[in-house]
């Protein structure tokens, strides 16, 4: 088990974990914790092993999922709600499979419960190798496009700042790890009928990487669920509309 390096904002008895995506930190929250981390709320943002301050790479979403349940356990937090945007988002389901009891509300932001088809996963260890040989400098770049909106990256200079801030705060050996536990993650379909805790699905409206359709899937399967789609958005909605996406998490969060 790994000893995660977190963010932290608050000091409520609640706590609300989130987890971040590929390849981000868990500066990808910065605007989230302390919109959430008020009152009776502690807000706590991790790094996954091989992103920030954790060293590392992460060898499965099982194994993260692990990672997250020992730091829960170090906060001396009960039960949480969890939050996981993209690839925190895989991790957040395969916390559900493993760990479901430490849960009390979920939220999946910009994510899909679907596994990798056979083209995705060979793209991925395709990748992974360009990584070793050429450094992580060409996710970096290919990523940037596919995370924001087309909007925010032509009219938005500080937000595409932010953005290429985070993703230097990804190693190498995360990105590569992180790849090939993304390319071998389990389909979480057949889950989400048995989530009985309280679930919050948030997309933005112009996310090409986990579009609003595999939102309305998963936000159909879950019993108790609410969907909110970030007008203008693109993948990295925290980012991209922090006040919108804060106001859905904080208005969910308070019917808890
Ligand atoms: C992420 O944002 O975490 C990743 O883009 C997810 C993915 O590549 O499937």
């Amino acid at each position: 088990m790994a000893e995660l390096a977190y963010e932290s904002w608050g000091s409520g008895r609640e706590t609300v974990v989130l987890v971040h995506g590929f390849p981000l930190t868990a500066a990808m929250w910065r605007a989230q914790l302390p919109a959430l981390g008020t009152g009776a709320w502690r807000a706590v943002a991790p790094d996954l092993r091989g992103f920030g301050r954790t060293p590392g790479a992460i060898a499965s979403v099982d194994e993260a999922a692990d990672d997250l349940l020992a730091l829960i356990d170090a906060l001396g937090a009960d039960r949480v709600v969890l939050g996981g945007f993209s690839m925190g988002g895989y991790i957040a389901l395969a916390f559900m499979r493993r760990h479901a009891a430490r849960v009390r509300g979920l939220m999946l932001v910009d994510t899909k419960a679907e596994a990798d088809g056979a083209e995705a996963k060979k793209g991925r260890y395709a990748l992974a190798d360009r990584v070793r040989s050429e450094g992580k400098g060409i996710v970096i770049e290919a990523m940037l496009p596919r995370l924001v909106a087309d909007a925010t990256l032509s009219g938005r200079p500080d937000v595409v700042q932010a953005v290429l801030d985070v993703e230097g705060g990804a190693t190498q050996e995360g990105i590569i790890g992180a790849l090939k536990a993304m390319a071998e993650r389990p389909d979480s379909s057949g889950d989400l009928s048995a989530i009985v805790c309280p679930a919050l699905v948030i997309v933005g409206h112009d996310d090409v990487i986990t579009p609003v359709a595999d939102a309305e899937r998963m936000a159909g399967t879950i019993p108790d669920v609410k969907l909110v789609v970030i007008p203008d958005a693109g993948h990295l909605s925290p980012m991209e509309h922090p006040a919108a996406v804060n106001a859905a998490m904080t208005e969910w969060l308070a019917r808890l």
